[in-house]
């Protein structure tokens, strides 16, 4: 049984991947410092799986703290070792992840995001753990050459959390490029995540302030929120509403799976894959989507629109779907009712 680390394993992305890595027989270890989670999906998901799997508390392990902390990183990798249950490979998704807060806050999201990474990648060094998967962004794109991206397309990040992503990706072909024969490195270009697990019971529980759309049509219909302002009705789209390529969590927490055998079998090197659908909605599309399926009604405001946002924004998936075994199954009803479940349980 291979033993992963999951760095902010108990975040939105990350606790979604976990059930799909436990579902397929992994050893977990969890770390997360809870900046913007807490360990309630981490206990649910042991809640609901703790009766399919009976050695369930053998192969999930959860701790508390910074991946900044390179001491505290080096007595977990010591600790499997110790226990002949060595770190096979890691999924990285810890960070920070909102954009206007970059702005507003960049030594923090420098430190946390980068200086993370720097200590992962130097104590996975020491422990003789080549094998990453990274959580990357399609910010990562120049947002001027807006449209369908391939992951050949030109990048030009233009905030502080996009040029935090870039820089990870360089760090990484660097560190490829010094030793070729050891790093096996999958870097997910993520494009729009949205919904939760079917059971609705885990789902995005952020501590900080929401920005994205999902979660805000989620709160509207609760009715936690008034109406939901749209940034803009006059981009040159069918409706005038910006389009996104919007992913299940669940597909996407797959692709984690599907990019780490992908790694595990292929030669050493960086591959770097676009995860979407390759399908485009437009923000008015998936209202009425998540109106007519769960059923339920929207308040809407035109505002003018965000800055820095793009028309569009569409995956090219040819790569992923053509290397990993993967592609997308859920619809983007599912995403709506799953997403509903888990906001009606909040
Ligand atoms: P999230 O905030 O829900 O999860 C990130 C997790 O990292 C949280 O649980 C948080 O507590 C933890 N964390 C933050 N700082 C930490 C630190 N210093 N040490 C340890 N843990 C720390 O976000 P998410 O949506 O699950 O995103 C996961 C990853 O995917 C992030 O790297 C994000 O940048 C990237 N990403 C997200 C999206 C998206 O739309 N959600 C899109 C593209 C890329
Ligand atoms: C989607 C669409 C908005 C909120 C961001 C990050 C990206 C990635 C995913 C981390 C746009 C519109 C939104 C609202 C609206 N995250 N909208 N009213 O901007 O595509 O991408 O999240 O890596 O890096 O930049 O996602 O969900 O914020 O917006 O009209 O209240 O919804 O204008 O067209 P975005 P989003």
């Amino acid at each position: 049984m291979k033993t992963i680390l999951v760095t902010g394993g108990a975040g939105f992305i990350g606790s979604h991947t976990c059930i799909s890595l436990l579902e397929n027989n992994y050893r977990l270890v969890v770390i997360d410092s809870y900046a913007n989670s807490s360990q309630l999906n981490l206990d649910v998901i042991r809640e609901l799986l703790d009766n399919e799997y009976s050695d369930l508390s053998d192969r999930f392990f959860i701790f508390n703290g910074d991946i900044r902390d390179e001491k505290f990183l080096q007595d977990i990798f010591e600790k499997f070792k110790r226990m002949e249950k060595s770190i096979y490979a890691v999924i990285h998704f810890a960070g920070l992840k909102a954009v206007n807060e970059s702005i507003s806050k960049p030594l923090e999201y420098w430190s946390v995001n980068v200086g993370g990474a720097l200590s992962l990648l130097k104590i996975m060094n020491q422990y003789n753990c080549f094998q990453i998967v990274f959580s990357s962004s399609a910010t990562v794109y120049d947002n001027f050459f807006e449209g369908i991206l391939d992951e050949k397309a030109t990048l030009n990040p233009k905030n502080p959390y996009g040029r935090n992503k870039l820089t990870i990706e360089n760090i990484l072909n660097d560190l490829y490029t010094s030793q070729p024969d050891l790093w096996k490195i999958a870097i997910l270009r993520y494009f729009n995540p949205i919904g939760s697990h079917p059971s609705g019971k885990i789902g995005e529980l952020p501590k900080k302030d929401i920005s994205n759309l999902f979660p805000l049509i989620s709160q509207v219909a609760s009715g936690k929120r008034d109406k939901l302002q749209i940034y803009g009705n006059d981009w040159p789209t069918i409706d005038g509403t910006g389009i996104r390529d919007f992913i299940h969590v669940m597909d996407l927490a797959d692709a984690h799976l599907a990019s780490l055998k992908y790694i595990s079998n292929s030669r050493s090197d960086v591959y770097t894959f676009n995860i979407g659908t390759g399908k485009g909605t437009t923000v008015l599309e998936l209202i009425r989507i998540f109106e007519k399926v769960n059923k339920c009604f929207i308040p809407i405001e035109f505002i003018k629109r965000r800055k820095g946002d793009v028309a569009c924004s569409i995956a090219n998936v040819d790569f992923a779907l053509k290397e990993l075994d993967w592609f997308p199954t859920r619809t983007i009803e599912d995403a709506c009712r799953d997403g509903w479940k888990w906001q009606m349980n909040n």
